[in-house]
């Protein structure tokens, strides 16, 4: 048994104890040569785990001796009935590896035993559903995934800010503080994601909450475009939504037999082009109407591990870079191109496309925040696309 198999059901076995949130951190002494073959690690700053600084929080003389398992299987057993200080440590020996942890909630949270701490707590206000849990956003750098960043930041949560530009991470982890950690990570590439998870388990044990925002667009028309383009969309927009549900899944899955009555999520950042068509746009339409197949089908199959699955369709994020960088940002692609006819500023190709959603404005971050703690309230939901754009776009069936 590996750590990352070990440290999500140690951090189950605290959930369900306490009914918080809590960060569990392997000490010092654990192998964690897997994690740091796997080589996103190499980029990803070893501060932003020792920023968490559980040892200087924690009293080292609680749990000294280990709890002792004889099959793997017996672990959330084992723990169910152990030691389990908070904050404080425990230590378990599995096949004669002796594995020890730092257990701590973030912030103000008042660990209270009890499986109905976390509902109530969720009733003070909805952000607060989200305070002190552990969260990952796939392409947490820049756009929607930055300001998901920051929303799960001012609501209290730690997070981690996965992306494929590792220096943009970093620096926004930076920018924020110790609840913050950036993994440089490829969404569609197996290895990568696997040792994102790897990362997770070796820093806060396990996680709640999985926000699967990376994306991409490349517009086209069928009759023109390159089937490497078409590759690459449904590659990081549909496949690596499997690949992080697969790898990040069987962490909220391990938690889960510690935990039985906690519940996480997984969120897929769709779009409205995943609920209607897209002109000249298939390729990206495409792989956000099959990622709402994914959801559902995962949400079926995960419910048995307490994982909701459920995805969020913006419209459009007038204010994020994708449309409004000076460059290469659509409103001036789209002035250049004489999209929109008679328009000869960009402001006028804004106010065209504003024009198209009821509530006359695009997107904003809060308004997807909204939608994030909504879901995770919601605990007798799963499978769902929720539409957050306007109007613009309204379910029929
Ligand atoms: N911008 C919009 O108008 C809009 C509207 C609806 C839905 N969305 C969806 O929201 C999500 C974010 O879009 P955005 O506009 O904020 O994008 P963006 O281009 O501003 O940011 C995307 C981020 O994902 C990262 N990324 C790209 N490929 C990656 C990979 N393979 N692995 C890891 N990270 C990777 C990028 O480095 C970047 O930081 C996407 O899923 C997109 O489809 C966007």
């Amino acid at each position: 048994m590996s750590l990352v198999e070990i440290a999500p059901v140690v951090r189950g076995a605290y959930l369900a104890r306490y009914g918080v949130p809590v960060l569990v951190t392997p000490l010092a002494e654990v192998p964690t040569q897997s994690a740091s073959t796997l080589d996103p690690l190499a980029e990803v700053p070893t501060e932003s785990a020792s920023t968490l600084d559980p040892l200087a929080e924690v009293p080292t003389e609680s749990a000294s001796k280990p709890q002792k398992v004889s099959t793997p299987a017996d672990l959330p057993q084992v723990l169910a009935d152990a030691d389990l200080p908070l904050p404080g440590t425990v230590a378990v020996e599995v096949d004669g590896q002796t594995y020890r942890f730092s257990a701590r909630t973030l912030g103000d949270l008042t660990p209270l035993p009890g499986a109905r701490t976390a509902e109530a707590r969720s009733a003070a206000s909805r952000s607060a559903v989200v305070a002190g849990k552990v969260a990952v956003v796939t392409g947490g750098a820049q756009g929607f995934g930055a300001e998901i960043v920051h929303g799960l930041i001012d609501s209290g949560a730690f997070v981690y800010i996965a992306d494929l530009n590792g220096d943009g991470a970093a620096a926004l982890a930076a920018e924020l503080g110790d609840r913050a950690a950036a993994i440089t990570v490829n969404v569609a590439d197996e290895a990568s994601v696997a040792a994102m998870a790897e990362q997770i388990a070796a820093t806060t044990g396990g996680l709640d909450l999985v926000i699967s925002n990376a994306g991409i667009v490349r517009a086209g028309g069928v009759l023109e475009q390159e089937l490497s383009a078409f590759a690459l969309t449904t590659d990081i927009n549909y496949t690596a939504f499997f690949l992080v549900t697969k790898h990040l899944g069987r962490l909220l899955a391990a938690q889960h037999t510690a935990a039985p009555g906690w519940m996480s999520d997984i969120i897929q950042i769709n779009s409205k082009s995943g609920l209607v068509g897209s002109n000249k746009n298939g390729a990206y339409a495409g792989s956000k109407f099959g990622g709402i197949g994914l959801v559902q089908s995962f949400a079926l199959e995960l419910v048995e591990h307490g994982v909701k699955v459920n995805a969020i369709c913006p419209g459009n994020f007038y204010d994020g870079p994708l449309w409004s960088d000076p460059d290469k940002g659509l409103f001036v692609q789209y002035l250049r191109s004489g999209k929109v006819p008679g328009a000869t500023t960009v402001d006028e190709v804004r106010e065209f496309y504003e024009a198209k959603v009821p509530l006359r404005r695009g997107t904003t971050g809060a308004d997807v925040m909204r939608a994030v703690y909504y879901i995770v309230e919601q605990a007798y939901e799963t499978g769902q696309a929720l539409p957050v754009t306007g109007g613009q776009v309204m379910l029929s069936s």
